[in-house]
């Protein structure tokens, strides 16, 4: 019961009686009220106009990135080996279980798209804590396009459809975005990894996934460390070969959607392992010379192990795709004490444009009210009002401190598991630049294509050579291939042979040297890291 006493709505539609939104009970509902059996319609007609005006309002504006994505629910234990590093309740009780809901996306399709194309895959985490909900929201390659979230429209609007056709696949779809990343070229390496086989996975349940970003974990003590997050599938990491993909694509654009459900379904429940690479927060935010700042850079797995803190199991598909799936909105700022943010400045934007864009998406201020956000835990935020507003609140002094609801509520401090943000050093002059680390973007590029066998070396070459060969303008792939003579001299000789373009000559210039740690870890073809 809420506060005014009345039952909560059970959406349960199979109860005895059809109403009206108002409860009313109905006789009919094929035929309007009419003048006449030959009509025309009258207005009083209250049940026609609300089922007509509620329809013609069904639609919300899909995501203005990952709109076509599906969900689970699903738990997460910990396995407590994260206690030396977070006091993260979630993470850190050996044996805690916390509810989670996950979403799996693409990035650039539409919410009718197909699952089998080549793009990064969304892979977002909301974990019900005790604590609070933090959200995960990674992707399932570990950098990205970008290093200064000031380009993230500039990226997008290069990738997304045509503007004046809509057509993802016509020529200047493909010209725009190897324009931008021929220009951009911090972008190389999330392309490597867009055109390697991690492009086009076999299943959400074969998906690797990265936070990205460095995080700074915080201990009971206070203690900070960095933490880059993995999640490692159960199932191992598989994807399709393209033939495959397009097979799929049109004949069940549905493939990844229903193979999720349909496991689920069946009880081979998909489970992924939740590991964090630990590096130290010694004031630097860099680690071996790689700054981790720059989420275009990844740490070696040979460098820094990732170490095992939790197993995430899905059991359960939703009810309701629109009231699940659509409506859940993930925020890099939803986090819990003992996870805090770094100086990425892809971060930093990020925590700008999630609680945003949500309050368009989903109709004003109050979506954290709807079920699939809700906290697991009280809530007592003193936001007022607002669209679409459906808690009754109780007290008369929406403020604090107060004098008239007996002063309540107290704020918490650590010891009471309040967030209290760490201490964190903020220094140097306002400018709009990079640190020089930024400007190297081909060594870890290079370092991708090494550690390759020759059939995923194969691979990447077919796809370069199929997504450029869609391109009409021949500034831009000599651009590219420009791009890929900095990476390796092989790859772009084949990549402009299947195009029919001379490779460029020369030397490759890189602009940082390659760190002498970088250079040390996979110079053989082996499994990618
Ligand atoms: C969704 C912005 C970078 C992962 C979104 C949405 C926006 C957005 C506006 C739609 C959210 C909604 O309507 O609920 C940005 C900006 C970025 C950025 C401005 C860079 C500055 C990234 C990165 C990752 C990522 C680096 C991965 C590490 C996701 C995921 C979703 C998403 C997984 C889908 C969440 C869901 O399933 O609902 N992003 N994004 N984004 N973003 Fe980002």
């Amino acid at each position: 019961m809420t506060a005014t006493n009345v039952p909560e709505p059970t959406g349960d539609q199979r109860d005895r009686f059809l109403t009206t939104a108002q409860g009313v009970r109905l006789p009919d509902t094929d035929h309007s009220l009419k003048a006449g059996e030959r009509g025309p319609s009258l207005l009083e007609d209250f049940h026609l106009r609300e089922k007509i005006t509620h329809f013609d309002h069904e639609r919300i504006p899909e995501r203005v990135v990952h709109a076509r994505g599906a969900a689970a629910h699903g738990v997460f234990t910990a396995y407590g080996s994260a206690a030396s590093v977070t006091r993260a309740h979630f993470l850190a009780e050996k044996g805690r279980e916390t509810p989670v809901f996950v979403r799996f996306s693409t990035v650039l399709g539409s919410r009718g798209s197909a699952d089998t194309v080549r793009d990064t895959r969304g892979f977002a985490v909301k974990f019900y804590t005790e604590q609070g909900n933090f959200d995960l929201v990674g992707n399932n390659i570990p950098v990205f396009f970008i290093q200064d979230g000031i380009k993230f429209p500039d990226v997008i609007h290069a990738g997304k459809p045509q503007p004046d056709l809509e057509i993802p696949q016509a020529q200047s779809a493909h010209d725009t975005f190897w324009d931008f990343v021929s220009l951009h070229t911090e972008a190389t390496h999330h392309v490597m990894w867009a055109m390697s086989d991690r492009g086009i996975p076999r299943s959400y349940r074969t998906m690797e996934g990265f936070g990205v970003h460095a995080f700074r974990l915080v201990d009971a003590e206070g203690g900070t460390a960095l933490v880059k997050f993995h999640w490692k599938p159960v199932a191992g990491v598989h994807s399709l070969v393209w033939e495959e993909a397009q097979i799929a694509a049109g004949v069940d654009p549905d493939f990844h959607r229903r193979d999720l459900a349909e496991a689920i379904e069946a009880g081979a429940f998909p489970e992924w392992e939740l590991g964090i690479q630990v590096m130290l927060d010694d004031g630097t935010d860099s680690c071996e010379g790689i700054d981790l700042l720059d989420p275009t850079k990844i740490v070696p797995e040979e460098l820094v192990p990732v170490q095992p803190i939790g197993r995430l199991r899905l059991d359960r598909n939703p009810t309701s795709y629109f009231a699940e799936t659509e409506q859940v909105a993930f925020h890099t700022g939803n986090l819990v004490p003992g996870i805090e943010v770094t100086n990425d400045p892809l971060m930093q934007a990020r925590l700008f444009s999630y609680l945003d864009t949500q309050l368009t998406r989903l109709g004003g201020p109050n979506f954290p009210q709807l079920p699939i956000n809700r906290p697991h835990c009280p809530v007592n935020d003193m936001l007022r009002d607002g669209m679409h507003q459906t808690v009754v609140h109780t007290g008369i002094a929406p403020y604090r401190p107060n004098s008239l609801d007996g002063g309540a509520p107290v704020l918490a401090g650590a010891q009471d598991g309040g967030y209290v943000q760490t201490p964190r050093r903020i220094e140097g002059n306002a400018v709009r630049a990079n640190p020089a680390s930024f400007e190297d973007h081909f060594s870890q590029p290079a370092m991708f294509y090494r550690s390759l066998t020759p059939i995923e070396r194969a691979h990447l070459v077919e796809a370069f050579t199929f997504e450029l060969g869609k391109c009409c303008v021949q500034a831009v792939k000599e651009r590219e291939l420009a791009v890929l003579a900095q990476v390796d001299a092989e790859l772009c000789a084949q990549v402009a042979d299947g195009l029919g373009l001379p490779a460029p000559t020369g030397q490759p210039v890189r602009a940082v040297p390659i760190s002498p740690a970088l250079s040390q870890v996979v110079t053989e073809p082996g499994p990618v890291a």
